[in-house]
């Protein structure tokens, strides 16, 4: 069947990061304005979480934002497989497994990127989960978890996980060192080896393998992912999510974005309404559009204005239309000013 989610996931398909306190269902909600093609993924959810916990509060999201992704924190077997199925039942397109996080709270539930010691364990997961679901079920992993800095032990960790049915990886390329940087240091600190995942890649041509970490261009995520299936940006999206516009061209050949940004905001307007009407406050539903005008003029005023005003109480449209209308008033001054 090709869907949207099947012609998504193409050679150079193009994916949002999953980050903790970040892509939320409003953050989604906005890259979806901004792309129609990204596939975009929820934070990370612990397994134990939605067998146990407010399903709706966890699971719920816009029909918009589809393809998306839910990632499950986790490592018992039949938990994940039971968290997977009720992901299914709500509807999302895929199902992934982060191997990748290495906080100490997730190591002490034994899951995150201590698990890329114990690949025997992830492959039961998948194989686990697949038995009860139909969408694809991934994982998200580093190169390693040591100081040792061999292409081996990946090779051994993807080698055994594929035999649990896994056939898409998505590889943060660089090591996560467990053994006392930060969550924040081990996405900075260890180095970045795109090596490894074409190595990788050449040796499993027939699985997906999609490059993440670092990547703070098209052209660099393009040009760094020639011989694999796909490219996965985080941070640099957050802090420049105009990148968006463009994936639709770059990655899924569509015509390209003519929109400005003022039309961009204007057109979140009728879900940032109806949100507010749920009594959603103004600040969780825009704070992803912060660094809409990253570099542009009145950029800095846009991000200083709407983060002053979002938490106030009763903010509402008029607080964004009032920070869209100061970086009108700049771009127009600056253009009358320049020859
Ligand atoms: C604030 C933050 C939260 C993150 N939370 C998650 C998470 O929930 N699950 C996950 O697999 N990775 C998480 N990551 C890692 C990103 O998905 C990504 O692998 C990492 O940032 C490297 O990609 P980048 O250099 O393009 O940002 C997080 C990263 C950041 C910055």
């Amino acid at each position: 069947m090709d869907n949207l989610y099947s012609s998504n996931r193409r050679a150079s398909a193009f994916y949002v990061a999953p980050m903790m306190e970040i892509t939320d269902r409003y953050c989604r909600n906005f890259h979806r304005v901004l792309s129609k093609r990204a596939i975009l993924y929820t934070e990370m959810i612990t397994s134990a979480a939605i067998v146990h916990g407010d399903r709706e509060r966890l699971l719920g999201y816009e029909n918009a934002e589809h393809p998306v992704v839910l990632q499950l924190g986790g490592s018992d077997p039949i938990q994940m497989a039971e968290a997977a199925a009720i992901g299914e039942q709500f509807g999302y397109d895929e199902i992934n497994i982060n191997v990748g996080c290495p906080s100490d709270r997730v190591k002490s539930g034994r899951f995150g990127a201590c698990l890329m010691a114990e690949p025997e364990l992830v492959a039961e997961c998948v194989a686990t989960m697949r038995s009860r679901v139909n969408v694809p079920v991934t994982v998200k992993c580093r190169i390693g978890i040591d100081r040792d800095d061999s292409f081996e032990p990946f090779e051994r960790f993807v080698r055994i996980v594929a035999t649990g049915g896994c056939d898409t990886f998505v590889v943060h390329a660089r090591k996560a060192w467990l053994d006392g940087l930060s969550p924040k240091e081990n996405r900075n600190i260890p180095p970045l080896r795109y090596e490894y995942v074409d190595q990788i890649k050449a040796l499993y041509p027939d699985k997906a393998f999609i490059l993440n970490g670092g990547l703070l261009s098209h052209e660099q995520a393009l040009d760094s992912s020639r011989s694999l299936d796909g490219v996965m940006m985080g941070r640099e999206v957050c802090s420049n999510p105009w990148l968006l516009t463009q994936v639709d061209h770059l990655y899924y050949g569509e015509e390209k974005d003519q929109r400005s940004r003022f039309e961009i905001v204007e057109q979140t307007y009728p879900y940032i309404e109806s949100q507010l009407g749920s009594g959603v406050p103004l600040g969780r539903i825009v704070k992803p559009m912060l660094g809409l005008f990253h570099a542009e003029a009145g950029g800095r005023l846009w991000r200083r204005s709407l983060s002053e005003s979002m938490w106030l109480d009763g903010a509402g449209l008029q607080e964004l239309q009032c920070a869209l209308d100061t970086v009108r008033q700049t771009a127009d001054k600056l253009a009358s000013v320049r020859p």
